[in-house]
């Protein structure tokens, strides 16, 4: 879908669409459309339930005294003036729900919004629009036509049409790179495994980033013991991307750090997943896919920033080769773990990767992603992602950029009796612990791991897939994270 800004002035083959708020305001531009349908909108709305709340759409087909097919009305909601970017983006995607398989190939949008103030919101609301348009079509060979989206063309009319490009031209590296993140959780573990992976790491060098992959070579030198556990039983070798963006050259700050968990498949390994649902585990290397999302958008829009992504790629499979319950193995830091379950995988791979980035980069914080346990779901749902935070600044700033882009966190607790629940009677500590709060305790387990450096991890579990998709996402993978993070950097870690 192509979106394009300019100055006000409706006309269009296609659809039309204007403001209404609350209690069937017409905005101007949705006046004079009624002027010249004679009354079109005010009778459509009477016959229905359309009043202009926040999201509400309506759509009037074939109106007489205009060329348009179809004028399509957006509720408003109450008060227009403190609408937030995010429920700015959530219209734009309505809109795009509503169109996107419609028969409507293109659409024309009255920003009747003025000044600077309409132009930046006119960019997220184009935002939206594009996050909705996302499609993971490539391996469908016999889709029928009437079942292919029709919108093509999407034209934003706003007074400070220039404003709206400029702010549109950074918003839509996000956008790109969250699509970028989709299609990686979107693929099967047969093409997507860590190698091809890694070489989708690769190709952020065209954009600036400096890209590094380790090998089991490189790893077991460095005594990566508990990352390359995970991937003894798989036929693909396991990699480690380390990831650098230098936006802010000058700066003599400690980088920011991000990193993933890269399960490329998720069996469970010897400690066996059921089979059904088993095919989701395609989606385990969620937390790498929103880090090498956000060193994309990071690299895309420039940001005046240094940051390093790391992501532990592996397959966990079961396997002659494969690591046993009860085996011991020696991560990078020396502590000894116990695998008690060869399903508590993501947590191994990370121990390895977060004492390998703090103590190659001192970083001034570290956040992991990951899509880490079942619990997380119980817990919270598909509403918010866990987050085990050890500094409060941090931990606000993220819950804070979780509520400015939709993408919600929701603290969790870091305690110590949780941690007692790891211990090993053979080794420093086992890699699972009893079922109750599970994810607080693998988040102990991890904590082990981050040589007191601020850290927070996120358990995205229930966030990287989306059963029924949102206003800005459709069903399918979400790239959680990467509007996230980049908003976080943005907001708190870049000069204004
Ligand atoms: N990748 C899974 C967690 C998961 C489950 C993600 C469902 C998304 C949907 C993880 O590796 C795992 O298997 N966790 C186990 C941990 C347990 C063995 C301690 C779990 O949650 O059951
Ligand atoms: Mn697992
Ligand atoms: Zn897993």
């Amino acid at each position: 879908m192509k979106i394009s800004f300019a100055k006000p002035g409706l006309s269009a083959k296609g659809a039309l669409v204007v403001g209404v708020s609350e209690g069937k305001k017409l905005s101007a531009s949705a006046s004079e459309l009624d002027r010249k349908t004679k009354g079109a909108i005010t009778r459509a709305m009477s016959g229905s339930r359309f009043s202009g709340k926040a999201k509400q759409i309506l759509s009037i087909l074939a109106p007489a005294g205009i060329e348009a097919s179809r004028i399509v009305l957006i509720g408003l909601g109450k008060a227009k003036g403190e609408m937030k970017p995010v429920d700015i983006e959530a219209m734009g995607g309505a809109l795009v729900g509503e169109l996107a398989n419609s028969g409507v190939a293109e659409a024309a949008v009255a920003f009747d919004l003025p000044g600077e103030e309409g132009g930046n919101a006119a960019a997220h609301f184009a935002l939206g629009a594009k996050l909705r348009s996302y499609r993971f079509d490539k391996y469908r060979t016999k889709e029928k036509a009437e079942d292919k989206p029709t919108l093509q063309r999407l034209a934003i009319h706003v007074e400070a049409s220039r404003t709206a490009q400029r702010a549109y031209g950074e918003l839509e590296q996000v956008g790109d790179a969250v699509f970028f993140a989709r299609d990686l959780v979107s693929e099967p573990g047969n093409v997507l495994f860590p190698k091809s992976l890694a070489a989708q790491c690769k190709t952020l060098s065209a954009l600036g980033v400096k890209v590094e992959i380790l090998g089991v070579k490189e790893m077991t030198k460095l005594g990566m013991g508990a990352l390359l556990g995970v991937g003894r039983g798989s036929t693909q070798e396991s990699q480690l991307v380390v990831m650098q963006w230098q936006g802010d050259p000058k700066s003599k700050d400690k980088p920011l750090a991000f990193l993933g968990k890269g399960v490329t498949f998720d069996t469970g390994g010897i400690s066996l997943k059921p089979a059904a649902g088993m095919e989701d585990m395609k989606w385990d290397m969620g937390g790498s896919a929103a880090v090498i999302g956000l060193m994309r958008a990071l690299a895309g829009r420039k940001a005046k920033a240094n940051v390093v992504g790391i992501v532990g790629l592996v397959e966990n499979m079961p396997d002659g080769n494969a690591q046993r319950p009860g085996d011991v193995v020696k991560s990078m830091s020396g502590q000894t773990i116990e695998v008690n379950n060869t399903d508590a995988e993501g947590r191994l791979v990370l121990a390895d990767a977060l004492w390998y980035c703090q103590d190659r980069f001192k970083p001034r914080f570290m956040i992991d992603l990951a899509t880490l346990t079942g619990a997380i779901i119980i817990a919270l749902g598909h509403e918010f992602a866990g987050a085990f935070v050890t500094d409060d600044e941090l931990a606000d700033r993220l819950v804070a950029s979780g509520k400015a882009t939709g993408e919600g966190v929701w603290r969790m607790p870091l305690a110590e009796s949780y941690d007692r629940g790891m211990d090993s009677d053979i080794a420093d500590m086992k890699n699972s612990g009893s079922r109750d709060g599970g994810s607080c305790k693998a988040a102990m387990f991890m904590k082990r791991f981050t040589n007191d450096v601020p850290w927070a991890h996120l358990d995205i579990a229930g966030m990287a897939w989306s059963a029924k998709g949102n206003a800005v996402t459709p069903k399918g993978a979400t790239a959680y994270g990467v509007r996230l993070l980049d908003h976080l950097v943005k907001a708190y870690y870049e000069p204004k």
